[in-house]
């Protein structure tokens, strides 16, 4: 398996692959989650491209960009069997040469939620992302939905600048006790990594709250609310009951609705989200 980090390795790898092409964006410290994308990809495309790229300008100044876990090796050893064709893994100057000016910045529905609390993220998000698409040309591109927003925004991308692809939008991979997979949660030792539990716990709440008939948003984000709190490790930063495309907050749950939080855990910042309806 090839790995290319400059633009003219990439060219010249991607100009050898005839047939569909499907794109694998990651930041890397891949997990089960990354890896069932993948082979989605493979099941669905004649080329699979994993991209591997720690995305700075996506990271707030007090996040975590340096301590973000990082190990190519591992990473390329776990894509290795599954038969990716190459692998680009461009560095910072590849991404944003010096004297770099060009953002792609998404509207209304990068403000709730993730982007009220973390100011310019999605702006570095869809910037990477639209420059990920361009240089790999993909036929298709697969996200998990653990970061529902993101994709939700990348999609609205897509269809503004006229992106000809598809973006495929696969299921959260759960740990067997329901944690969703993320590479944060490699922070999470001794009680933090129970107490993270809650997430799970607050959205399978609201969920059975939801299917035994409760259609008021409140009473569903109340119920989140007071799980989270309940749990002496966790500091709640959000939670939504919004409708799924808009991302507004509803009254009433009647369409398709995404349940999401963002809580604290000791330190580590974790996210998860259910669909309902
Ligand atoms: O979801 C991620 O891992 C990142 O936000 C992405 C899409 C690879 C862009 O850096």
């Amino acid at each position: 398996m090839r790995t290319v980090t400059t633009l003219p390795e990439l060219r010249t790898a991607r100009l050898s692959l005839k047939g569909t092409v499907g794109l694998v964006p990651t930041m890397g410290y891949l997990h089960e989650g990354h890896l069932s994308l993948i082979r989605q990809a493979r099941a669905e495309c004649e080329h699979v491209v994993v991209s591997i790229f720690v995305n700075p300008t996506q990271f707030g100044p007090n996040e975590d960009l340096s301590k973000y876990p990082r190990d190519l090796e591992r990473d390329l050893s776990l894509i290795e069997p599954l038969g990716v064709d190459f692998v680009w893994t461009p560095t910072a100057e590849v991404m944003y040469p010096t004297g770099y000016q060009t953002w792609v910045e998404v509207e209304a529905i990068t403000r709730p939620l993730e982007g009220s609390m973390r100011p310019g993220h999605f702006k570095g998000v869809t910037t990477v992302v639209a420059k990920l698409f361009n240089g790999v040309q993909p036929h298709k591109a697969y996200f998990g939905q653990k970061d529902a927003q993101q994709q939700t925004v990348i999609r609205q991308m897509v269809r503004d600048l006229n992106f000809t692809l598809e973006v495929v939008v696969c299921p959260t991979v759960r740990e067997a006790d329901g944690l969703a997979m993320s590479s944060r949660n490699k922070y999470l030792e001794g009680e933090n990594r129970q107490a993270a539990l809650v997430l799970f716990h607050a959205l399978s709440a609201a969920k059975d709250l939801y299917e035994k008939g409760e259609k008021s948003a409140e009473a569903l984000r109340t119920k989140m609310k007071e799980i989270i709190e309940a749990e002496p490790h966790a500091r709640m930063q959000y939670v939504s009951c919004a409708d799924f495309d808009t991302l507004e907050e509803l009254e009433q749950v009647k369409g398709k609705a995404l349940l999401s939080m963002a809580v604290l855990i000791g330190k580590t910042r974790l996210i998860d989200n259910f669909i309902l309806g």
